[in-house]
């Protein structure tokens, strides 16, 4: 039997009739020429997030980022009066890269009184302007004033920092998210400081990656003793279920049980398990950090993650334990994307709450890598052109949403470009 009903009349699906029920292209994810719009429809439009706010734990606190496949790398500061802002990595002199370590493309961080460019020592504070040229009087009519770091577009959501590459966003981050997201605005992501962050370059277009964590349907075959230990559950022809779906303009989000957390103290998977009290659905212990609004909007009883998919590359997902994982996709080509995994906990107090967290941690990685596992299958069997369409069940519904809206906003850049 299911977990979970379907929806009491119809499917998922067909609660919402724009997305159709037909069989679906995936020619987006193998088109050299659809990535090129891609990156301009999508990713120098949308809200892009970069990180999180306790990166920036104090004014004068800075992080770089490089976006991959954008020839993009920002500042994120805070200035002395406690602004979050963000600039261009890029100095106003001649325009060499500002800040870096190691090499022009590794990440920088920390405190800093100054952003000091190493090519001629030009100097700018964290609110971008510009504050010491190098030998100022032989220079022809220059106003420092007007010399400042090119701004980008900044704004932060519960902590999330979002930046926004257009010259004009189309709306403001808030209107963006929109209110399925929006209603996470008081969910205590900032307890959860306590970070282990994983990167990954893969051989498949981004899109391929993000669509294995849009649905559950895959998780007997490839998951199978995620479900537990119980003979039912290790069939791999076990019928699991999402237990609720929800799309909100472009964002998605399903609402599970996660795992077998009903068996548990009783049975387990591995040993390792019951040692370190932790594992897929994090620390068995819960701190307590007080409400948590927005998550699991559908009430499910049975209820142990949420994984909200913010357009067009953040996920967030979201567990009953009381801790986060963040999952962001970049492209880089049609057919290859970086991709970074962040796991968040409630710093821990004692070596066995660290414990576990590092277990969660390495768990993580075993779950990532069998999703990973079938990406360069999928994009070699798409880009070998056999079909035209896949057909999509009723649990894909947010594969089916997540496709239709990227083509929906290159056909609308394609259009206010006069293009077919
Ligand atoms: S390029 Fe930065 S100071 Fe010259
Ligand atoms: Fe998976």
């Amino acid at each position: 039997m299911a977990r979970f009903p379907r929806p009491a009349e119809g499917t998922w699906t067909e609660h919402y009739p724009e997305l159709g029920t037909k069989p679906v292209s995936f020619h987006d994810s193998v088109s050299p020429e659809f990535y090129e719009l891609e990156r301009e429809a999508v990713f120098k439009r949308a809200w892009l997030n970069v990180g999180r706010v306790d990166q920036l734990p104090r004014g004068g606190s800075y992080f770089t980022k490089t976006l991959p496949g954008l020839r993009v790398s920002i500042i994120v500061t805070r200035d002395r009066a406690g602004e979050v802002r963000a600039f261009h990595n890029v100095c106003r002199h001649r325009g060499n890269r500002l800040l870096w370590e190691g090499t022009p493309n590794g990440e920088s961080c920390g405190p800093a009184r100054q952003l000091v460019c190493k090519y001629h020592g030009w100097r700018f504070g964290l609110d971008g302007a510009c504050s010491y040229v190098h030998q100022e009087d032989e220079f022809f009519d220059l106003n420092k004033d007007e010399l400042g770091l090119a701004p980008v577009h900044c704004d932060t959501f519960a902590g999330f920092i979002f930046v926004n590459l257009d010259r004009e966003p189309r709306s403001s981050l808030r209107e963006f998210l929109g209110p399925m997201v929006g209603a996470l605005e008081g969910y205590p992501f900032d307890k959860m400081t306590e970070r282990y962050s994983f990167r990954a370059e893969n051989q498949s277009n981004w899109k391929v990656f993000s669509d294995a964590f849009q649905e559950y349907y895959h998780v007997p075959p490839l998951h199978t003793h995620q479900l537990g230990p119980t003979p039912e559950a290790q069939n791999p022809n076990y019928p699991f279920e999402g237990a609720h779906y929800q799309i909100d303009g472009p964002h998605r989000m399903v609402s599970t049980d996660g795992t077998y957390k009903h068996l548990w103290p009783k049975e387990h998977l591995y040993p390792s398990e019951t040692l370190t009290r932790s594992g897929s659905t994090g620390p068995w212990e819960a701190p307590d950090v007080g409400e948590t609004p927005g998550v699991n909007p559908s009430a499910t009883p049975r209820w142990g993650i949420d994984n909200f998919q913010v357009f067009p590359n953040l996920e967030i997902l979201i567990y009953e334990r009381k801790w986060f994982i963040t999952y962001r996709y970049w492209p880089t080509s049609h057919d290859t994307h970086v991709y970074e995994g962040d796991l968040h906990f409630v710093p821990a107090n004692t070596p066995r709450e660290r414990l576990a967290h590092e277990y969660a941690a390495l768990t993580y990685k075993e779950y990532a890598l069998q999703d990973c596992g079938t990406l360069d299958g999928t994009q070699m069997g798409l880009e070998q052109g056999a079909f035209d369409e896949y057909p999509l069940n009723d649990q894909e519904i947010l594969v089916r949403h997540f496709h239709k809206t990227v083509g929906d906003w290159v056909d609308d850049y394609r259009r206010e470009r006069g293009g077919s």
